[in-house]
């Protein structure tokens, strides 16, 4: 075989996985995409350090697959910076049968992992499939103040009366990291309750890097000799440093934890007209406007107003469900999507189906029908003024 000269060689390697050059520096602190102001040099140290573990592309002798659906964290998350939403989305799949679902775990369900390190064993979305659903990429902006929410404030929003008939459910899962049943909070199904779990899923479910919570691999549509062939390296392959105590897992949860919350636009009179309208339509039922953390190691998200726009509850909205039960969460159950940032999002909705925040309103059904319908009864002008408020957030 002939070779080729090195340069093109490195050319090839690095165009099948490209990625966005990284901005040179995170902006200042306060600003979105930036560290939350006011931490300490220690913790600005750990926010840098976690930076980098977010950016980093993984390869397969680091651990990447052998499925996968990208290689970083950042390609996915960098929407008005480094942690931020995209219009990216990954797939979930199962059977339903009578209302029944079937995550066909044994198929390698629910997550489809699109890419492979050999297209030899690659998944594809199994025959038996008659669900299927996309999921958009949600932004991390502000997730450690959302991390520091007490479940105890999610369990009386629950049991809190509600107008319309909105009911909303606490989705009570079992925190990997800890062990304990906790009130979920991340992800469009509440499935995560904490910063370090969700990277711990993420690392072996998007990148197939398996890591001290997660030790096996996926194994290609659940083929497990296949699987035997493909995974070379000792798992987890994410290692805790001995020098620090800790792997990329909790170097990522930590850049996540202290990312500065999205920075609100311009308060004009239409924002501030549309912010009574938002009110009066009862949106307020599900995006409760500001919660409070409790008590955190980190100064600067101890008892802190959190204005996400959220009560971080599971709803049942009807025919805009996903299909998909994802633990707690049944088929037509989603998280109230927090509302903070909305002007960093490229598209909305569980599927990023519309760029239009109309369309998003319109398309609320199940225990938002009410909300939605009065939306629909609002003359062009307020329902402008309703958009201008959602877009200043
Ligand atoms: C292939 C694209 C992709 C990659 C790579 C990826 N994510 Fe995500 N991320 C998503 C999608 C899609 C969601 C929404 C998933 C859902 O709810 O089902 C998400 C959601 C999240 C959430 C939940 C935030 C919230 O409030 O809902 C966290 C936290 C997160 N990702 C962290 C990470 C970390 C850390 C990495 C790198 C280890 C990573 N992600 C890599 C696509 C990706
Ligand atoms: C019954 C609870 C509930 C009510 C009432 C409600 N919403 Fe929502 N909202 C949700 C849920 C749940 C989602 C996520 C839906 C999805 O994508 O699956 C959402 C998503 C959104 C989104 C898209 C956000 C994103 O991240 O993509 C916008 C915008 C929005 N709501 C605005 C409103 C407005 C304006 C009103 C009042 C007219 C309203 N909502 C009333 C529960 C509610």
């Amino acid at each position: 075989m002939k070779l080729l000269p090195p340069l093109f060689a490195l050319a090839i390697a690095s165009a099948s996985f490209a990625q966005p050059s990284p901005p040179p520096r995170p902006p200042s602190p306060g600003q979105t995409g930036g560290p939350i102001a006011g931490l300490t040099p220690t913790e600005m140290a750990e926010f840098r350090d976690g930076l980098d573990d977010f950016r980093q592309v993984e390869t397969v002798d680091g651990g990447l697959g052998p499925i996968f659906n990208d290689t970083s964290c950042i390609v996915c998350h960098n929407s008005g910076g480094a942690g931020g939403a995209s219009a990216r989305t990954v797939t979930r799949f199962g059977r339903t049968t009578k209302g029944v679902f079937d995550p066909l775990t044994a198929r390698g369900g629910s997550l489809l992992q699109a890419r492979a390190i050999d297209p030899a064993f690659r998944e594809v979305v199994p025959r038996e499939a008659n669900t299927i659903a996309r999921r958009v990429a949600t932004p991390l902006f502000g997730a450690g103040l959302i991390e520091a929410i007490p479940d105890a404030t999610l369990l009386a929003l629950a049991a809190a009366p509600k107008p319309d008939g909105v009911r909303g459910r606490a989705a009570l899962i079992n925190d990997v990291t800890t062990g304990t049943q906790r009130v979920g909070r991340f992800g469009w199904k509440n499935q995560q309750a904490t910063l370090l779990a969700f990277a711990a899923d993420a690392y072996v479910n998007e990148m197939g890097v398996t890591n001290r919570f997660f030790p096996e691999e996926n194994a290609p549509n659940g083929n497990t000799a296949l699987l035997a062939r493909a995974d070379q390296i000792l798992d987890p392959e994410d290692e805790v440093n001995p020098a620090t105590d800790k792997a990329d897992i909790d170097r990522a949860a930590t850049f996540m934890r202290l990312l500065a919350p999205p920075s609100r636009n311009t308060v004009t009179a239409d924002v501030l007209a549309g912010e009574r309208i938002f009110e009066s339509l009862n949106c307020t039922a599900c995006h409760t406007p500001a919660l409070t953390t409790g008590p955190s190691p980190i100064a600067m998200l101890s008892q802190k107003r959190v204005a996400l726009y959220s009560d971080l509850l599971l709803h049942d909205m009807g025919k805009l469900g996903d299909g998909i039960v994802q633990g707690p969460a049944g088929a037509r159950d989603m998280r109230t999507a927090p509302l903070w940032g909305l002007s960093a999002r490229p598209v909305y909705l569980h599927d990023g189906r519309t760029n239009s925040l109309d369309a998003a309103i319109k398309a609320h059904d199940g225990e938002a029908a009410a909300s939605r319908n009065r939306y629909g009864k609002l003359r062009p002008v307020q329902q402008q003024q309703l958009v201008a408020f959602l877009r200043s957030l």
